[in-house]
């Protein structure tokens, strides 16, 4: 009798040619470093410009925090700053961006300044941005009261270590929100989207931005990753709680959110 294929759950990217995390962080790291110039142009095109509504609907959910002007949030693997700009327009909060791939942290800056061409109106400051590493993040603990990553958190080398990292650097009760692509259940649309996943995208990718392997890398990276209850069941190992998830287009993208738990109060009460 055949047995059914069974995933093992996985512990972190491993890119091809890679065995140990650090040579898999740095692949990811020269990989996006080299498709910066094209970045932003496949990805509008690859998802027919939909990876903008994700963003967007991703900073409408989060409003409630991005409104508060005492808010300190963090958008990690920040890359070329999409996520990070929208959270920006969103609220009063302040956005801060962090990536370890210096050549797209240039063009974040540089379209955090973009202004409206409008005469009166001053153009926007730079946004803050860190080239930093997401497992080891040189921010104190206890720092910000939401943290949010949009595609990235799937290329890092170790799943545990980096909700641990963002568990660290989140005040008690702060909000964690992972954006990430995630693979349909079978079916007619399913399919068709993986034939388009797997066999159109990554060579319309490597054409248009000259690396081939960025872009079948994209599509087995996420099939090795957790479907969205095995990374809810992930966060809530992490000790994370109030965790939910939402998929969105044809569940090929998931939004997790939850919350670091708020440090009980102090009782009054002293044992012996
Ligand atoms: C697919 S891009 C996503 C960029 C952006 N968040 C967006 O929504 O377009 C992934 C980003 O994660 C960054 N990244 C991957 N692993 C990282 C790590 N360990 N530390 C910091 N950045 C990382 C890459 O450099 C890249 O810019």
């Amino acid at each position: 009798m055949a047995k059914a294929a069974v995933r093992s759950p996985a512990k972190g990217t491993q890119p091809e040619g890679t065995h140990t995390e650090a040579e898999a962080s740095q692949k990811v790291r020269e990989m996006f470093t080299e498709i910066a110039p094209s970045y932003d142009a496949l990805n509008h095109i690859l998802s027919l410009q939909i990876d903008r509504l994700w963003r967007a609907r991703t900073a409408k959910l989060l409003r409630p925090i991005l409104e508060r002007p005492d808010a300190l949030v963090l958008d990690l693997c920040c890359g070329t700053g999409d996520l990070a700009l929208a959270l920006r327009s969103s609220g009063k909060a302040r956005i801060i961006g962090a990536d370890f791939a210096h050549t797209m942290l240039v063009r974040a800056r540089a379209k955090s300044i973009l202004g409206h061409s409008q005469p009166l109106t001053p153009d926007p400051p730079p946004l803050p941005l860190a080239e930093a590493d997401a497992l080891r993040l040189p921010f104190a603990d206890s720092s910000f009261d939401l943290v949010t990553t949009a595609f990235g958190f799937r290329n890092l080398a170790n799943y545990e270590a980096g909700l641990c990292e963002i568990h660290r650097i989140l005040k008690p009760g702060g909000t964690i929100a992972i954006l990430e692509f995630t693979e349909p259940p079978a079916g007619l649309l399913g399919n068709l989207y993986r034939w388009y996943f797997r066999t159109v995208l990554p060579r319309i990718g490597g054409w248009l931005s000259g690396d081939s392997a960025a872009y079948t890398y994209l599509p087995k990276s996420v099939s090795r990753f957790f479907r969205p209850p095995e990374l809810a069941s992930l966060m809530a190992s992490a000790g994370y709680t109030s965790l939910e998830f939402r998929v969105w287009t044809l569940e090929t993208v998931a939004l997790h959110t939850a919350v670091k738990r708020a440090a009980a109060p102090k009782s009054s009460h002293q044992t012996r």
